[in-house]
């Protein structure tokens, strides 16, 4: 049996009494409302679940001062009290007795108790929870070998108590899958966001920091309980100033609002900055003076920031300015980055949407999916161990159904991050319900046999296929000041799905939702089952509806990324092409005829698009233009099909408010209420689609469908 020296534990601990009394009180503060608090909302459980937790503890220590120590401390209070109705004691804790949980580093474990050890070497993050008896009663240990470690199993603790789940005899290491788990935030400075549907920044406004940031750290907590890391706060998009030094000593407000939650602040930067707000006469990356000044630039911010966690770049990329400018390369830009942030030990994550957004569409060789891969593959093995190349899951941008990336595999000797969209531009805009877990879940198990063997997207970004000393997840989340964060309740699950995944992108979207439905909305069996059923369709329900085989964005492409307009992305520079004519539809990108992007493939995947025979029903139009009498796997023609998926998708939608009624008086009136009238809109936004979408290809084709719905006056 384990055993702990609690006499030395108590000596150690003697002094944190007094904060522990604060930390008591802190507890007891006003709690966030039902909308903001999320998943975090530790509801009270009802009496029998009480019960089960009747042999936890009764105090709680930690074994030093630090600032994210006393969060996780502060946490489980607050959890505790709030649903069981019992304070954790605020103890000199380590009596003899033990009845402690004890939150710790392993290195402080160890300097009292030598002997205990996880059943494996922790990792950054990682955590150990398991029981110890001290003299008789029981001492709960949530060890780690950092200090952010110990709060991710705070929160790991208290997401199963709110789901009801025993843990008597609780014995778990939990690792992350990747070291670095960010966010991305498209805030502009102003206040507006970029692709955002819940309100305005949380960050910004009219040019400056915030005054009150309160949401800011709320915000940095939500995410410390999913495991992210870090938050980059503006907008890829980047405006010069925020690298200009009066901003840099506000930004460091927003890095304080993080700090207790261990989520580092980063910033997206304009490539051009050391002319834009610099002064020197260029920005080109091979001049001394270039590299001189994102060093100073660097040196700077880590001064006033010392946990700053690096520079995001979009450059080269729909107007941004970049490395060509000087005739110089991706590497070249990567690198001058890098090596200023290198002695900090910061990251520079350079996005790999580089593309030119002025392609000539009369040219069928043209595509804008192979843009990536062209640009950055031939430069693999030339970055710095700390750049991390970040990759859009798909080859074109965040549409409903895309293949994953072939750039995944192309990137032997180079850091990657997978970038997955949390705010729904195009994928309904949290107007629409859309869970997206299913989908980045396809992605991230997508097998791209590179060097033949299994590797399957999420083992290569998180660099465990090539031994990458760094990789991880990206998510562009753009939360803003609604109370329910992105302007809808039911699409946190897409925020809490992002970090769950990035933590463990082996959970099944089962698990996921489940979670999130239970921490959001109690553990009614009937909620919980409609919830989760209503969030694992809505993915295939709205790309029913929407994006049918694999076509690309129907939608209006040149404006609002939202309403059907099927012709709009036609005969323009953007790339987003269908190819819809007469006779047929989608892009023909075979090796072949086409357009050769299936060649970017690891050979085995290669053969799977470029054969007819083998190409997915769900990404056919991708990869192939076929005529409209083509009959898919299915059996159903592809005009038929979709004909078929439109209605099916808006009869599906209508469904969702009949599923949603049955939750009346099962949960709190002012959610249900909130979400119906979404739903009802919904329903009535699918049939807008599904007649554009039918009327238009029935004009274009003159195929009627065989079930005489489309064409009738
Ligand atoms: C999409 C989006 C833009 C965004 C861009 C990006 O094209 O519509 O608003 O700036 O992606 O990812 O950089």
């Amino acid at each position: 049996m384990m055993r702990i020296s609690f006499l030395k534990l108590a000596a150690s601990s003697a002094f944190l009494i007094a904060f522990i009394g604060i930390v008591c009180s802190a507890a007891l503060a006003d709690e966030p409302s039902i909308e903001a608090a999320a998943w975090l909302r530790y509801a009270p459980l009802d009496k029998n679940r009480v019960k089960l937790y009747d042999h936890l503890p009764q105090r709680t220590v930690v074994l030093s001062h630090s600032l994210i120590l006393k969060t996780a401390q502060q946490e489980l209070i607050r959890g505790i009290t709030n649903m069981l109705g019992r304070t954790l004691t605020p103890t000199t804790a380590a009596t003899p007795e033990g009845n402690s949980i004890v939150l710790a580093t392993l290195p402080q474990l160890h300097k009292l108790s030598p002997e205990l050890n996880p059943p494996e070497e922790l990792k950054p993050d990682a955590f150990w929870i398991t029981h110890v008896k001290i003299h008789g009663s029981e001492c709960l240990l949530i060890i780690a070998s950092n200090d952010r470690g110990v709060l991710y199993g705070v929160f790991d603790l208290l997401s199963q108590i709110a789901r009801g789940q025993s843990i008597a005899r609780i014995k778990e290491v939990q690792q992350p899958y990747a070291p670095l788990r960010w966010v991305n935030q498209w805030d502009n400075l102003d206040g507006r966001i970029e692709r955002g549907y819940g309100g305005r920044s949380i960050f910004f406004d009219n040019g400056k920091i915030r005054e009150d940031l309160t949401r800011a750290g709320e915000y940095a907590r939500l995410l410390a309980s999913i495991g992210i890391n870090g938050c980059t706060v503006n907008n890829v998009n980047a405006a010069p100033t925020v690298l200009e030094d009066s901003f840099i000593a506000q930004l460091a407000r927003i890095a304080d609002a993080f700090r207790p939650w261990g989520v580092q602040l980063s910033l997206s930067v304009d490539f051009s900055s050391p002319k834009s707000v610099g002064g020197l006469d260029t920005f080109d990356p091979l001049d001394p003076r270039v590299a001189e000044w994102w060093r100073n630039k660097a040196d700077a911010i880590y001064r006033q920031i010392p946990d700053f966690g690096g520079f995001l770049v979009k450059a080269d990329s729909e107007g941004q300015s970049g490395p060509s400018a000087y005739g110089r390369s991706i590497a070249d830009a990567a690198n001058v980055l890098a090596r200023a942030l290198k002695p900090h030990g910061g990251y520079v994550f350079y996005r790999a949407f580089v593309y030119n957004h002025h392609l000539d569409w009369r040219n069928l060789k043209n595509d804008r999916a192979k843009a990536a891969y062209d640009n950055f593959h031939p430069l693999d093995g030339d970055f710095d161990d700390n750049v991390v190349v970040q990759i859009k899951n798909g080859p074109i941008d965040f549409q409903v159904r895309e293949p994953a990336s072939p750039l995944f595999a192309g990137l032997p000797h180079t850091n990657e991050a997978i970038e997955l969209q949390i705010t729904q531009e195009y994928t309904g805009q949290q107007r629409q319900l859309c869970f997206l877990v299913p989908m980045w879940k396809e992605v991230l198990d997508f097998d791209m046999r590179a060097g033949g063997s299994s590797t399957p997207v999420k083992d290569l970004v998180s660099g465990r296929v090539f031994h990458r000393p760094v990789g991880g997840f990206a998510g562009v989340a753009n939360v803003g000041l609604d109370e329910n964060w992105l302007g809808s309740p039911l699409a946190m699950a897409n925020l809490y799905g992002f970090g769950r995944l990035a933590w463990n992108p082996d959970l099944t979207s089962e698990q996921v939702v489940d979670e999130w439905t239970r921490l959001t909305f109690g553990n009614d069996p009937l909620v919980v089952k409609t919830i989760d059923n209503l969030q694992l369709d809505s993915w295939h329900v709205y790309e029913n509806y929407t994006g049918p085989l694999g076509a690309g964005t129907l939608t209006n492409i040149t404006g609002n990324h939202y309403d059907p307009a099927p012709e709009s992305s036609e005969r323009n520079g953007w790339g987003q092409w269908h190819r819809a004519d007469h006779e047929g539809i989608g892009m023909d990108r075979t090796i072949a005829t086409g357009t050769g992007f299936i060649g970017q493939y690891p050979p085995e995947v290669q053969k799977l698009y470029e054969s007819l025979a083998t190409c997915p029903d769900n990404l056919l139009l991708f990869f192939h233009h076929v005529p409209y009498t083509h009959v898919l796997h299915s059996g159903k023609t592809v005009i038929q099909h979709i004909y078929d998926s439109h209605y099916e998708g808006a009869e599906q939608a209508a469904e969702y408010v009949t599923q949603w009624e049955k939750l009346k008086a099962h949960i709190d009136e002012g959610r249900y209420q909130d979400i119906l009238p979404r739903f009802e809109y919904q329903a009535k936004e699918a049939i807008v689609w599904r007649d554009t979408i039918c009327n238009w290809i029935y004009q274009l084709s003159g195929i009627p469908d065989q079930k005489g719905r489309v064409g009738k006056e």
